[in-house]
């Protein structure tokens, strides 16, 4: 009797052993601002309660190039982790190379097919089968406003180029830094972004979507150069190499007027215990109305032990409920990666993002963003931050801008 409890101790111990091992996570991402980590706490507390451990790799660098950096160092040693908080075009790439999972069984058996919209299906499949869980889906061309600096500027959210710039004059007098910049390549893509689209849809379209070279070297890209130009005189001094999130920091602060950048700003408002309408205004960059640049995070995964498969996959499905879904989105600044998840839990400035979405896909205006790897892989996207960051730093003309994005796109191709 005694040998029998021992032997089944024993037994169970290790099937507890095996269990613990394999029941773990290991999850490479960049969310290591304010708001995305409390984001990311959502999801940890999530597995957790699922009795799924998690091994953190945060590499700090947002629009994800150090992340990236990284993971290839980690996959080339034949280390790879779980899952990988991925944009767009990486994922394909990775995909490509066959070093990703298989997520068939998971996707089918929830209807992942119906509720993610194709716009994201996109980079969640590769050859038609589901390789990555999309989480989110964020969106670049945002203004984030200080409210008391808008309504001592007379309160009226600017929908033009000519209003934001009488905007940003009266900031100026104000005291204030009217842009909160950080000088940071993805940071000057992530405006670029938003710049290029408020000269028209089909503008951004044929530049960052089908790399028209005519269209990369058109007068109206040197007009989008000529803006940047003009909206690098707001900024101040010490812009360069500034954290988006210390940026944001400025606007809740008062100490800027308004920052141009995606939805995750919004977390950092949030975790600030800021109030949209209240403390800080959201809306569209002047000239965008109705139209909308996206990227969506998802988790690419990758091929790992087979201990470690059935983790991989519960972690997808927890990603896809839509309780889930709600509760982090709400922390994050992003809208669901579905389409059927309730707004009800959503601030007004997650409304907006959800309902502009929606429209934007109904009517044909939605895009993928270049600074975040939806319109490009990573090597054209590389081309143009580079090209992007060293006319606002004022080394390019915007003649010279415009001739050298389309050779450095030409050769990126
Ligand atoms: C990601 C966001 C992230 C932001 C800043 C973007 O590329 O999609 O989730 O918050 O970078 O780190």
């Amino acid at each position: 009797m005694r040998k029998f409890w021992m032997t089944t101790a024993l037994a169970l111990t290790m099937t507890a052993g095996i269990a613990t091992a394999a029941e773990n996570v290991e999850v490479l991402h960049w969310w290591t601002s304010g708001g995305e980590a409390a984001a990311l706490d959502v999801l940890k507390k999530d597995l957790e309660s699922k009795g799924i451990s998690w091994t953190d790799m945060p590499v700090a660098g947002g629009g994800g190039t150090e992340a990236m950096t990284v993971l290839r160092a980690r996959v080339t040693a034949g280390n790879a982790p779980t899952a990988v908080q991925m944009l767009g075009f990486d994922i394909l790439d990775w995909a490509k190379e066959g070093a990703l999972g298989n997520l068939d069984d998971v996707a089918s058996k929830e209807g992942w097919d119906k509720v993610i919209p194709q716009a994201l299906q996109k980079f969640s499949k590769y050859d038609g089968h589901w390789i990555a869980a999309p989480v989110n889906v964020h969106s670049t061309n945002w203004l984030w406003i200080n409210k008391a600096a808008l309504d001592k500027a007379g309160g009226k959210e600017p929908t033009s180029w000519e209003e934001l710039i009488a905007l940003l004059d009266n900031f100026k007098s104000q005291g204030i830094t009217p842009i909160a910049a950080g000088g940071q390549p993805w940071q000057d893509a992530t405006l670029f972004d938003a710049v290029v689209l408020s000269l028209g849809d089909d503008f951004y379209k044929k530049a960052f979507i089908d790399l028209d070279s005519a269209t990369l070297g058109s007068d109206k890209m040197k007009e989008a150069f000529d803006r940047m130009t003009k909206l690098r005189t707001y900024v101040d001094d010490n812009f360069s190499g500034r954290d988006w999130n210390l940026a944001s920091a400025m606007v809740i602060e008062g100490k800027a007027g308004v920052q141009f950048m995606g939805d995750w700003a919004k977390g950092e408002f949030i975790k600030a215990k800021k109030v949209p309408g209240q403390d800080f205004v959201c809306m569209r960059f002047p000239g965008t109305q109705g139209a909308v640049t996206f990227n969506s995070d998802q988790f690419a995964m990758f091929k790992v032990a087979e201990d470690k498969v059935p983790a991989q996959l519960q972690m997808a499905s927890a990603i896809e409920n839509p309780t889930f879904q709600s509760a982090f989105n709400v922390v994050k600044g992003s809208a669901p990666a579905r389409t059927d998840v309730p707004n009800t839990a959503f601030d007004d400035c997650g409304k907006k993002a959800i309902a502009d979405l929606a429209d934007a896909d109904k009517n044909g205006r939605l895009f993928g963003s270049m600074a975040h790897g939806h319109a490009n892989p990573a090597a054209v996207k590389n081309a143009i931050y580079d090209v992007v960051t060293r006319q606002f730093n004022g080394q390019l003309s915007s003649e010279d801008a415009v001739k050298e994005l389309v050779s450095a796109v030409e050769a990126a191709k």
